[in-house]
């Protein structure tokens, strides 16, 4: 049996009554994202049928992704806050992100709606945020070869903006919003460095915006477990934390893909 996170208080919240969940799916988000438009009726039905077919086939959106989508659906649900409340943008905070597989789907997941969504996404690996950065801009490239481009944004700058350097060291770029309505770390890493580990945490929950959210996903059970004790010494309050039925298992003895997620807000 998979090991229960014990969380204070998980809040559990009516998804109906949050006001969060708008039924778009994980394809029409992205649609929405890369055109630029909230009207996925306006764009040539024949254009849409074609991307959903290249989009259905992608490397890029598999399994996976579509899990991380449904996850973040209901773990924000859950933890009834809605970041970033009705304002039209959003600022998001990707930490450690690898080569930021999920880039894509978080800015398409948090613009539901129309929102602005400004993503900062940081890892310590030069090779792995160059990589992301390709993915993200060949992502790109799709929608746009199926005749899908961006309109009304040429003045707000990137989507996305990978940085390559530790993730407590985002203060010294100069345009970068001090709080995020929105911090994500996917897969968080205790076990490699606790003390490096520690000073990202108190780092994130220091960047947290009124009513934003800290996300963590986590390989591991007890990995997960001990996070979120470190989590809550520093003054973190854990909102939601679930084991994720529908993460998928890698060869690794009791490791799996997003095996669990917490929803975290600042005391
Ligand atoms: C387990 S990996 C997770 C990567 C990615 N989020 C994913 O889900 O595939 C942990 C990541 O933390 C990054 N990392 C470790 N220390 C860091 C630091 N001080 N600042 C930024 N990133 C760091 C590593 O380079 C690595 O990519």
């Amino acid at each position: 049996m998979p090991h229960e996170p014990k969380t204070d208080s998980p809040l559990i919240i009516d998804p109906a009554a949050s006001g969060s969940g708008t039924g778009e799916s994980m394809f029409d988000a992205l649609l929405m994202h890369f055109s630029g438009t909230q009207v996925t009726t306006d764009l040539d039905p024949r254009v849409v049928k074609a991307l959903r077919a290249e989009f259905d086939r992608s490397e890029f959106f598999g399994d996976d992704m579509r899990r991380l989508w449904a996850m973040c659906e209901r773990v924000v649900v859950q933890s009834g806050r809605v970041p970033g409340g009705s304002g039209k943008a959003i600022n998001l905070l990707n930490l450690a992100c690898g080569y930021c597989e999920e880039g894509a789907v978080l800015s398409a997941f948090w613009g539901r709606g129309g929102r602005r969504v400004r993503q900062f996404a940081m890892d310590l690996r030069h090779a792995e945020i160059d990589k992301a950065r390709r993915r993200y801009a060949a992502t790109e490239r799709m929608f746009k070869a199926a005749g899908i481009t961006k309109v009304g944004r040429r003045d707000e700058g990137l989507d996305v903006e990978f940085i390559a350097d530790d993730a407590t060291h985002l203060v010294g770029y100069g345009e970068i919003p001090e709080h995020y309505d929105v911090v994500f770390i996917r897969h968080q890493n205790l076990w490699h460095d606790r003390a490096i580990w520690q000073r990202i945490y108190e780092f994130s929950l220091a960047r947290i915006a009124d009513n934003g959210l800290l996300l963590i996903t986590s390989y591991f059970d007890r990995e997960h477990l001990l996070a979120l004790e470190l989590i809550k010494s520093l003054g973190g309050e854990i909102l939601v934390s679930e084991r994720n039925l529908s993460s998928r298992e890698l060869s690794y003895p009791g490791k799996s893909i997003d095996r669990h997620v917490a929803a975290i807000a600042r005391q």
